[in-house]
């Protein structure tokens, strides 16, 4: 086997903003069969911006991703690095997620599925 050649050059190192909470939302094709998960996505950056979230030492950063491995119960919303995992992100439950959660540091218990490990504290998961 012929070994690879060695790199000539290093890429340059990559950035991205400053950022206090990530924000993920699942648009994969078995959450969002009906197209709630990618209009959830569409009003985030409004909504953000709005709440303050959009810039500053508060700015949530905001990713759609493929798939959690959950695939029910959508849309589902991760937040880090809280740990915080919730499902059924209807816009009312992320106008809750958004005023509790990300401006007001709590966790949206009755709205997590899955607590992970984060920063935040962990709610009570019957
Ligand atoms: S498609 Fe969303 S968790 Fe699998």
């Amino acid at each position: 086997m012929t070994p690879l050649p060695e790199p000539t050059t290093i890429p340059e190192k990559p950035s991205i903003g400053v950022y206090k909470r990530h924000v993920m939302v699942c648009t994969g094709i078995r959450c969002d069969q009906h197209g709630d998960a990618q209009a959830l996505v569409d009003t985030l950056s409004n909504k953000f911006k709005v709440a303050g979230l959009h810039a500053g030492p508060t700015r949530v950063k905001l990713s759609q991703i493929s798939c959690i491995a959950v695939c029910r119960s959508g849309p589902l919303v991760c937040v880090q690095p809280d740990g915080a995992w919730y499902y059924n992100v209807t816009s009312e439950n992320m106008d809750r997620i958004i005023a509790q959660h990300l401006v007001g540091d709590q966790v949206v218990d009755d709205l997590v599925f899955h607590q992970g490990p984060g920063t935040a504290a962990a709610p009570e998961i019957s």
